[in-house]
């Protein structure tokens, strides 16, 4: 496969650019860059009829079914549902972020991106000199040690015959492009400074240290793994020692510009296609864990490498697949690493399963004992999810202890929280509580504590350094001075009653599918002023921030779980969704006017001229609370979100009664009756935290 080709050797996907790009220019590319040119740099495209086609570089698949629409300047792939533009498909394939993606299409029609004041244009180009410096240097470094491994005869007798005995094939060395580090104080460095190699470069990549006046070559007689980015340039290596006694086993490179150790995971620009592919990545702790698993066939794997797991590395991973099985050793560490591990994926929202590996055990140990095929089927059979995971390894732990217990169950709704959707929130209140005989509501209510806690505690933080900064940087108004939610201000009763999970029992995410017959039920149109509502809330306050790096729109995306049926707010939606996903802040009304089609900024702008787009006759009828200035934005939003699951819940009931009417067995009536309960329990509960009477208590 085709990958981006550098320009002067220069890649479009090292680095971030500060600057930000002005609208107009997004546009200008994304007239000029006609989708079937771009998408052609990467796939051999066939054309049949109206479009081209070409086999999915998102599945795995053997006859084409990946299409691309010229004419409507989209792609889309029939057999695995990934569709977009050109600039969606850069992004996907090459696995960069959008303005990545925008810079890459940029230069390849020659459209000019303005770089900001010229002092921000020297410093930038200052910095991307030294960054590809770096590359340079790490890049010799990188064919020095290759070289070493296969052409010395230190390399060959010791750094390639120790892989061959760990059971590494030629083919894998040359995959994971090992290299081996002479026994040799200057080895490195004489060759490279003969080649015209700055030692300042030399030093910053990390491959000389200087010290007192002398340098010398930082690896010396070890088996070097290089660390690659995700264009696959090296930026970093782990370099293992050969000796018994010596510290430490893995030496790494240090943090430069190009190697910032907390974004960067090992094995991933080899595991890429693979995890997107499978849809699921494998986390595991070693260098040599990722190697050995490739060999034998599973190649969705990646480390950590270095370092315990952090945000920006599963961050990173969750652009490929947001599932993720995590296999640690089976030791104190590997466990303790694991669990860790497994809140913070959570708490991005992606879906973790974990492994505990026997004792003694660790995964590439384990695959060279049982073979690839046994392997993948003992992930298949043994990988739990974190509740079951964690649920077991606390009860072994503390059987018959309560105390123990009561601390474990803290430990595992800790873990809850994480989840950002509330409706898996749920769910898995519902499995803890099963697992382990404890009243769900108990389980909820002990969840909320902690989260208002936590929440609480931050916001006072956030308070302090925001009233340090405040004298230094005066932030402008919002546009239509409404004053944003000072929720650390709030006294603490009222945080509750904002933030309060609601405690609704549904087991399943609400499918709201729409169908045209029901269109003149009622509870549809009631729906669908809560839609316009909480849409209006959205486009027009959905970039301000509630708390750092938290915006009113990812809080409204998060509570509200469905796809507006209006397709005009749906696209509006979708822009929301996708810049959240980008991990953009949301875009202000202006900047959403700017991006969205005509009919959709039509209904925008309705939206946002109109104050009273709901009547205050609806206001009274259904209970939709407007804000009016002075309004506490959060409150607002989440009072009008119940009134939207209440409605969706609603719906649901009518529909299910209907279903229930005509069931064909009576076990089946039976089933349908126990949704019916449920459904009951869960409308009564959001009805009375809503104040409003909709049954009578019976
Ligand atoms: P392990 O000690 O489990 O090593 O460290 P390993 O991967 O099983 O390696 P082998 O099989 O003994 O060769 C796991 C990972 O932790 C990091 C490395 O990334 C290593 O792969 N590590 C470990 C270090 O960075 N430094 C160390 O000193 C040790
Ligand atoms: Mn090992």
């Amino acid at each position: 496969m085709l990958k981006i080709r550098y320009k002067n050797e220069n890649s479009y996907f090292q680095y971030t650019h500060q600057v930000k790009i002005p609208a107009h220019i997004i546009d200008r590319i994304k007239t000029s860059a006609l989708i079937e040119e771009v998408i052609s740099d990467f796939l051999p495209l066939q054309k049949k009829g109206q479009n081209l086609w070409a086999c999915c570089p998102f599945h795995d698949e053997k006859s084409p079914s990946f299409s691309v629409a010229p004419s409507k300047g989209i792609f889309k792939c029939f057999g695995c549902g990934k569709a977009g533009d050109s600039i969606t498909f850069v992004m996907e394939h090459e696995g960069v972020s959008y303005p990545e993606a925008i810079r890459y299409l940029a230069d390849k029609y020659h459209i000019e991106i303005p770089e900001g004041s010229r002092e921000e244009q020297e410093e930038a180009q200052a910095e991307e000199k030294q960054r590809e410096s770096l590359l340079i240097a790490l890049k010799f470094g990188h064919d020095y040690f290759q070289n070493k491994l296969w052409e010395s005869d230190e390399g060959k007798s010791i750094g390639l015959s120790y892989f061959k005995e760990r059971g590494f094939h030629e083919r894998t060395i040359k995959r994971f492009e090992l290299g081996y580090s002479l026994d040799d104080w200057h080895a490195l460095e004489t060759q490279a400074i003969a080649q015209k190699y700055s030692p300042d470069i030399l030093e910053e990549a990390g491959l000389i240290i200087k010290k007192e006046g002398k340098q010398y070559d930082r690896f010396r007689g070890r088996v070097m793994f290089p660390i690659h980015n995700l264009s696959g340039r090296v930026i970093g290596f782990g370099a293992r020692t050969l000796r018994k006694d010596d510290k430490p086993k893995y030496l790494n490179s240090p943090e430069s510009l190009v190697y910032e150790k907390s974004k960067v995971l090992y094995g991933l620009f080899q595991a890429k296609q693979e995890i997107r592919k499978q849809d699921e990545s494998l986390m595991v702790e070693g260098y040599t864990d990722v190697i050995s698993l490739a060999q034998e066939g599973i190649e969705n794997v990646v480390a950590s490498s270095g370092t315990s797991l952090t945000e920006g590395q599963i961050k990173l991973l969750k652009r490929f697949s947001t599932n993720i099985t995590v296999i640690y050793d089976g030791d104190n560490a590997g466990l303790k690493a694991a669990m860790r591990g497994i809140d913070l994926i959570l708490a991005e929202g992606m879906d973790v399963r974990a492994i505990a590996l026997p004792e003694g055990q660790d995964p590439d140990s384990q695959v060279r004992k049982m073979g690839g095929e046994a392997f993948k089927a003992y992930i298949q059979r043994e990988k739990k999810d974190f509740l079951r995971f964690k649920t077991e390894i606390y009860l072994k732990e503390t059987a018959n202890d309560p105390i123990a217990k009561a601390k474990a169950i803290g430990e595992i709704v800790r873990s809850i929280i994480k989840i950002p959707d509330a409706i898996k929130r749920m769910m898995f209140f519902k499995q803890c509580s099963e697992m382990l005989a404890v009243d769900e509501q108990t389980l909820v209510s002990e969840g909320n504590k902690i989260l208002n806690r936590e929440r609480l505690e931050e916001q006072r933080r956030n308070k302090r350094t925001q009233q340090a900064e405040k004298n230094k940087d005066i932030s402008p108004p919002p546009a239509d001075g409404i004053p944003l939610p000072d929720i650390s201000a709030m006294p603490e009763e009222l945080l509750d009653d904002i933030e309060g999970l609601p405690p609704i029992t549904i087991t399943e995410k609400i499918p709201l599918t729409e169908d045209k017959k029901e269109s003149k039920s009622i509870s549809k149109t009631s729906l669908e002023l809560y839609e316009q509502e909480l849409m209006r809330l959205m486009i027009r306050y959905g970039y301000i921030a509630i708390e750092a790096e938290y915006y009113v729109a990812q809080y409204i995306l998060e509570e509200m779980q469905v796809m507006p049926t209006n397709p005009h707010l749906a696209t509006i939606y979708k822009t929301f969704v996708e810049a959240v996903q980008r991990g953009e802040r949301p875009p202000s009304p202006e900047q959403l006017l700017h991006t969205i089609d005509a009919d959709a900024q039509h209904t925008a702008s309705n939206l946002l001229l109109d104050r009273h787009v709901i009547s205050p006759n609806w206001e009274k009828r259904y209970d939709i609370y407007t804000p009016h200035e002075s309004d506490i934005l959060n409150k607002v939003s989440y009072r009008n979100l119940l009134h939207l699951k209440l409605r969706i819940l609603q719906k649901l009931e009518k529909e299910n009664l209907e279903h229930i009417r005509k069931a064909e067995s009576d076990t089946a009536a039976l089933e349908l009756l126990k949704t019916h309960q449920q459904l009951k329990i869960a409308i009564k509960e959001i009805a009375e935290l809503l104040e409003i009477v909709i049954y009578n208590k019976n």
